[in-house]
């Protein structure tokens, strides 16, 4: 079967629909799967299940029997093959020992040729023919018991049990003497419906065994670039409850390679996997320790850091347009160029509220004037800056808005003396309100794709804030194997 279906037996593992769950220690992103998404995810896996078996051909069955007044017949039925399967009802439940799969009342058609030959005193010459039939399974039961286990932060696909059982075939013969369908219908139906329920139980574990396959070769690792990575290793065994399934990724940022210190987790906290109401497929939360982990890593990789040498009114970074606002700039480097450094100057504060994300960066301006090729850098201006952002998702997309909640400035140090600080905080406040503000809002307006994780996209997602975690409740749909093969192809 497709990886798509991993993705899903994937975004099976997280928490209970009933109620609260405990939250698996130490996973930062966690996942629940609802009784909605299990139903979806069942009727995709036994669509896929019967993409599978169709066409299947089944062995030959072989055998002789006494015909009165013809003889011995020998009997070849071959090329068994499933034409089309319908499925009455199905259903997914968890049981105590995994989730339980039951497909219960579907037909089959099958197509088969047949072949006899047959000999006796009588008729000395032999006797033979071959044609075709047809032959109708009916009440046809096939039911699998899954477990899911975590292997060193991978998950295995545990086939715990697994049956097909036929209830009832019904066999039409395209030509062929009478007693050959006599026959058929004794001797044969029992090996036709053996053949039918071995083959069936055989590609059921084939089945789970490429989806095991495909669990074993997901990352425990995603690369972002060339120095951090999410880690995405399983955390604990999934958690099967009543009607859902839940399960935690460790989902921190880290350096490649590095294991990361770990952040002070809140254990017993309780994780709720109610969407507000709304009835879901899956509920995917995800710690601020995410965030912070985010912005800690990049802070500590010195990525948070900004030269400005270039302005469109360029003769702004000149001491001699600031001879005026500050003369000791202007007399101590007459006429030099200056540039900006402008870099973050501690971890920014990343924090999930019951209402949106609050941030707060704070930013060390330094002006560094350009004399005789060297870099000199004359004052630094410490700024704060808090901001919250509400994320919301459209369609595929995922947009937001930032509004700045607090911006406050202060000299930290100067070798040419006292700036006008009030002049400096306005300037700087207008500069973030009227250019960064806004352009980031334009940007963030337009929102970003979310990505379609093996070939499944969000519907109708909503995002719950609920202090220290941000959840996303939505359904999800299946775009079809063309998105699969395409997301393989950018892989490679
Ligand atoms: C075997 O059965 C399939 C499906 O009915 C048919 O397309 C194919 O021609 C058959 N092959 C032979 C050798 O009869
Ligand atoms: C099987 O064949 C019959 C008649 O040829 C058809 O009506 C039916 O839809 C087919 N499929 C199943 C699953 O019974
Ligand atoms: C399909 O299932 C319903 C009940 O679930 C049953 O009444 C009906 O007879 C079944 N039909 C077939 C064709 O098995
Ligand atoms: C679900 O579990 C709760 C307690 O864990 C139990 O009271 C309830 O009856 C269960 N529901 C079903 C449908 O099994
Ligand atoms: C990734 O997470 C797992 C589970 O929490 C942990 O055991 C492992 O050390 C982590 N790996 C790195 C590189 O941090
Ligand atoms: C920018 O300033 C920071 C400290 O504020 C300093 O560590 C860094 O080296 C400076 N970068 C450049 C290119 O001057």
């Amino acid at each position: 079967m497709e990886p798509s279906i991993v993705f899903f037996l994937c975004s099976l593992f997280l928490v209970t629909t009933s109620g609260y769950v405990q939250p698996l220690e130490e996973g930062f992103i966690t996942g629940v799967i609802s009784e909605k998404g299990l139903e979806f995810a069942k009727d995709l896996l036994i669509e896929k299940g019967i993409d599978s078996i169709l066409q299947l051909q089944l062995p030959e069955v072989e055998g002789s029997a006494k015909v009165p007044l013809v003889g011995t017949a020998q009997v070849v039925l071959s090329n068994i093959t499933i034409k089309d399967i319908e499925v009455n009802s199905s259903s997914v439940k968890i049981g105590e020992d995994g989730i339980v799969l039951v497909v219960s009342g579907a037909t089959a058609n099958l197509s088969l040729n047949w072949e006899y030959s047959c000999s006796s005193w009588l008729i000395p010459i032999g006797l033979s023919d071959s044609g075709t039939a047809s032959v109708k399974v009916k009440g046809m039961q096939v039911g699998l018991t899954i477990d899911l286990r975590n292997q060193e932060g991978t998950l295995n696909l545990i086939l715990l049990e697994s049956g097909c059982y036929v209830g009832d075939l019904s066999i039409k013969l395209d030509g062929g003497a009478s007693w050959l369908y006599q026959l058929l219908v004794d001797a044969f139906e029992g090996g036709i419906a053996s053949a039918v329920e071995e083959g069936i139980s055989d590609k059921i574990r084939e089945g789970i065994v490429d989806l095991d396959n495909l669990l074993q070769s997901l990352p425990k690792q995603i690369s972002l670039d060339r120095t951090s990575a999410l880690n995405v290793s399983f955390v604990g065994n999934p958690v099967l409850s009543n009607s859902s399934i839940a399960f935690a990724i460790n989902g921190l940022f880290t350096k490649k390679n590095e294991p990361l210190v770990s952040h002070g987790y809140h254990k017993g906290l309780k994780l709720s996997s109610a969407c507000g109401g709304l009835p879901k497929m899956i509920k995917v939360s995800i710690h601020e320790n995410v965030f912070k982990s985010a912005s800690l890593l990049y802070y500590n990789a010195g990525k948070m850091q900004m030269i400005i040498d270039e302005l469109p009114d360029q003769a702004i970074l000149n001491t001699a347009e600031w001879r005026f606002i500050v003369p000791q700039l202007y007399k101590q480097y007459p006429n030099d160029d200056m540039k900006l450094n402008i870099s973050i100057s501690s971890p920014p504060i990343i924090e999930v509220t019951y209402k949106d994300i609050d941030t707060t960066i704070f930013v060390d301006i330094t002006v560094d004037v350009l004399e005789d090729g060297e870099v000199i850098p004359v004052a630094c201006i410490s700024v704060e800056i808090s901001a919250s952002f509400a994320a919301e998702i459209v369609g595929n997309k995922i947009s937001g808005r930032l509004r700045m909640q607090k911006f406050s400035t202060y000299l930290k140090w100067s070798k040419i003396g006292k700036l006008h600080m009030h002049l400096i905080q306005s300037l700087l406040s207008s500069a973030l309100k009227i250019v960064v503000i806004p352009y980031l809002n334009f940007r963030l307006k337009r929102g970003f794709a979310l990505p379609n994780i093996g070939g499944f996209e969000f519907q109708n997602a909503n995002i719950l804030y609920n202090h220290p975690w941000i959840a996303v409740c939505s359904d999800v749909s299946f775009l079809g194997d063309y998105y699969l093969s395409q997301q393989q192809l950018a892989y490679v």
